[in-house]
């Protein structure tokens, strides 16, 4: 999409769309009341009508009959101003953009709030970006006829006075979620097509797009000689290879010493493996890559933003699947920092997996490290789609994640770790085993079990199984299920406030 930031007046902007918000009850902002003015008291009849609303995420189109530069004028509602939030506001512009582009329209010239509005003019021109992009994204990729399929708005004016000095903040949000909606094409691919080997392909490609950025990944071989035996055991039962994908990022005004490990869990299909899952929405488990592609994407986004930061991305890779030659309950295996896991379920195959890479990535020099991934159905149960776990063993550490989260709009709620929690994974005959037989908190437990594996220095968790892949639309700007792409925009703006410290 192609952003464009004018001094002009909103009524000689050329667009197919020309927006503003409405808030419930309708109270017309001073520049749509002058839009009014120039319809001839057009909004005002429809307010009389009860046909323009201020409804969050319900938006009034009406013709301006040549009266305006712009073809139709949209009043988007953001609903009761005690509950406007960013999010309000990204539920409007999705529902703008949505239909826009029903309508055929192509791009939308937004008049952003003045002094009235609790968000700043470029966190208003942010979430009209974020709600633009990510509203209209459809996921029927694998649907052969063209005709109901959602269509990408091309291009998205601010214009008024003080819009220039958006544009950055606007192209900036611009590059993260079009990158965000590259991690849901991924997160939504099949696992027929979106492999190991494929998301490995991807990073590849993705780094040589960019100087900065450096690729390397290893293969079932090099995965066990390297010692990494967890990811090995899970990995077993498939006939399509894993791979542990390593992006590093090395900008050459990087700050300080810093180095930002990031780590994402990517199973391409958990079937659970020998404990095998119900087949019951067992398809919606091609979603258990969520974090690794999150990972993925947001080295991309850093890379194109050129934030001066290190990183130094980890994602461990593979199905988990019974088989002939899958691993067992019961089977004692050595991660890469020589600790011993007895199995007692197949199905807690995340954690294991992170196990390695968490240690590897420490041990590569990660100063800072946060893993995001689809850990625990508990976490669902729990948080539901809007908020993810978050975890960690340092106060600041979380504090600073939870502070991109809710700028970002990948929501994140901070969940306790305590010492008395690692006794659920005491085992009788190894360091640890990887399940508990008890179903009591369940994502504290996985949480647990990983901090045996991340070393000295801060680490955090984010627990996104909930938010990454929806069994239904939200009702915001997420309306149909399937993936968000969540962890895009938070690992981004993470990144985005170290760089500037
Ligand atoms: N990938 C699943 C967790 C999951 C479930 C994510 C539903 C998204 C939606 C994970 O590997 C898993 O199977 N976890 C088990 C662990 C249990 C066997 C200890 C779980 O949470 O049920
Ligand atoms: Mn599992
Ligand atoms: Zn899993």
């Amino acid at each position: 999409m192609e952003i464009d930031a004018v001094d002009t007046a909103p009524s000689k902007v050329d667009a197919d769309v020309l927006a503003f918000a409405v808030p419930d009850p309708v109270d017309l902002p001073p520049k749509a009341q002058e839009i009014d003015g120039l319809l001839e008291g057009g909004l005002g009849h429809l307010i009389e009508d009860g046909e323009l609303k201020g409804k969050l995420g319900k938006t009034t189109f009406t013709h301006t009959e040549g009266r305006l530069a712009a073809h139709r004028v949209a009043a988007a509602g953001v609903g009761s101003p005690e509950d406007f939030d960013a999010d309000a506001l990204r539920t409007a512009a999705a529902a703008v953009a949505i239909h826009a582009g029903e309508v055929g329209g192509k791009s939308i010239a937004w008049i952003l709030d003045g002094e009235s509005s609790t968000l700043s003019a470029a966190e208003q021109a942010r979430a009209i970006v974020d709600g633009t992009v990510l509203g209209p994204y459809d996921a029927g990729r694998w649907k052969t006829g063209e005709n109901e399929r959602r269509h990408a708005i091309e291009r998205l004016v601010f214009c008024g006075p003080g819009a220039p000095a958006l544009a950055e903040d606007a192209q900036r949000a611009n590059v993260v979620v079009s990158w965000t909606n590259r991690c849901r094409d991924f997160v939504n691919a099949p696992p027929n097509e979106c492999t190991p080997a494929q998301l490995a392909e991807w990073a590849e490609e993705t780094a040589g797009r960019f100087d900065s950025l450096s690729f390397e990944a290893l293969g079932p071989d090099e995965i066990r000689s390297a010692g990494m035996g967890a990811l090995a055991a899970v990995s077993q039962g498939s006939h399509n290879p894993p791979r542990l994908i390593k992006l590093s990022y090395d900008p050459s005004d990087a700050k300080g010493d810093l180095v930002l490990g990031l780590v994402g869990k990517a199973i391409t299909f958990d079937a659970g493996g020998l404990s095998l899952k119900p087949a019951d929405r067992m398809e919606e488990m091609k979603s258990d890559m969520g974090g690794g592609a999150a990972v993925l994407a947001a080295v991309g986004a850093i890379a194109e933003l050129g934030l001066p930061v290190r990183l130094l991305a980890v994602v461990p890779s593979c199905e988990n699947m019974p088989g002939g030659h899958a691993y067992r309950p019961g089977d004692i295996i050595t991660a890469l920092n020589g600790k011993t896991i007895e199995v007692t379920n197949t199905d807690a195959e995340g954690r294991l997996i992170l196990a390695d890479a968490l240690w590897h990535a420490r041990q590569s020099g990660a100063t800072h490290i946060i893993d995001l991934a689809t850990l625990t159905g508990a976490m669902v149960v729990a948080m539901g789609d809007y908020y993810a776990g978050l975890f960690g063993n340092d106060e600041d550490w979380l504090r600073t994640i939870r502070g991109a989260a809710e700028a970002s709009g990948d929501h994140a709620w901070i969940w306790p770790l305590h010492e008395t929690y690692r006794r659920y994974i005491d085992s009788s005959f190894a360091d640890m085993k990887n399940s508990s037989d008890y179903r009591q908190g369940s994502p504290i437990l996985a949480a647990r079990f990983l901090e045996e594996f991340v070393g000295e220095g801060p680490w955090a968790h984010l627990d996104i199984a909930g938010t990454a892949y929806l069994e239904r639309g939200r009702d915001d700007y997420y309306d149909r299920g399937g993936a968000t792409g969540y962890g895009v925009r938070l690992l981004s703006e993470l990144a985005r406030r170290l760089s500037a410290t």
